[in-house]
């Protein structure tokens, strides 16, 4: 997304949702995110960003994404800045919109974590400088393109490939539904019936539904999976397990894939729910890598958005 709305700034790119970004700008970040990644494991300082800030707002609690992105911005020699829904302003009723305009004239990059879609669009568009989406309710981009970058690592280009979803129509699966259509891959998806896609938020038909999720895995090139209830709310969930019978992937599954095919899960996980321990602690699985990575691409995203091509 391109936020035009203020007329005295030249236009800034976003990064709200996966179709923000080209192919070839996703090439580009990928490209970036190998050679930031050498950098970092050969202890080689690297700065383009001294006297950056990175401000983080998050209503919503994060591990993953909190720590990549404040150990990104620093080692690229930047500040990162915290900022929740307790200990701020944010979330008591100053519109979303002002929020924006103060906030984006203090720092020089923002990324933030909301329940809402339509707020962190709203709140860009008076932003500016570029924002990035750390998860909403609708799309995950960051975790998708790590999720890309670490197949890409482990088997090449993801292109012309088949990826199962199976678990909940969520913001993974409408963020792994729009990359299929900038990467042209194939997507089998297998939702629990009552947890199926918002057809609004799909603008692909690259996808193949599936009511049986083994099916679903049957030759995939990776399986792919999310929690089924958001850590710390499993008792009010209970009904959730119940309706998700079935859909734990297991070995059944993964020997129904193609026998090269990796696992990923952008975690946390419940070990015994969405995925059988053998398989994410089994030889298939990328787990670690594709948390690692989420650093590593979040890194080049951030030096795009505000250096450019270099
Ligand atoms: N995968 C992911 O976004 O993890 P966090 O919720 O810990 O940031």
């Amino acid at each position: 997304m391109t936020s035009t709305s203020n007329p005295t700034a030249k236009p800034i790119k976003h990064f709200l949702q996966f179709s923000d970004f080209t192919r070839a700008e996703f090439e580009y970040v990928i490209e970036r995110a190998s050679v930031i990644k050498r950098k970092f494991k050969n202890y080689e300082v690297y700065h383009p960003l001294v006297d950056r800030t990175l401000v983080m707002v998050f209503e919503k609690n994060s591990t993953r994404t909190r720590l990549s992105f404040e150990a990104g911005m620093h080692q690229l020699g930047g500040a990162a800045i915290y900022l929740n829904t307790r200990d701020s302003q944010l979330g008591r009723g100053e519109p979303v919109e002002d929020a924006g305009q103060v906030m984006s004239r203090m720092c020089d990059i923002i990324m933030v974590r909301t329940f809402g879609q339509e707020i962190i669009e709203r709140f860009a568009a008076h932003s500016r400088v570029p924002v990035i989406n750390g998860l909403t309710n609708e799309h995950h981009p960051c975790q998708v393109l790590a999720d890309i970058y670490t197949y890409w690592e482990h088997r090449g280009s993801i292109t012309g490939k088949t990826v199962a979803w199976v678990g909940d129509a969520n913001n993974m699966l409408y963020s792994w539904l729009q990359a299929a259509e900038v990467f042209g891959f194939h997507l089998n998806v297998s939702t629990p019936k009552g947890y199926d896609m918002d057809m609004s938020l799909v603008q692909t038909d690259r996808y193949t539904f599936f009511e049986n999720p083994s099916d679903a895995c049957a030759g995939a090139d990776l399986v792919n999976t999310d929690v089924w209830t958001s850590m710390g709310y499993e008792k009010e969930n209970a009904e959730r397990i119940k309706a998700f019978a079935g859909f734990m992937v297991d070995d059944e599954k993964m020997a129904r894939a193609h026998k090269d095919a990796l696992f990923m899960h952008c975690l946390p996980a419940h070990r015994g729910e969405e995925v059988a321990a053998s398989v994410i602690d089994g030889p298939q699985s990328v787990v670690w890598d594709e948390a690692e990575n989420r650093l590593h691409v979040q890194k080049a995203l951030i030096e795009y958005l505000l250096l450019g091509q270099l």
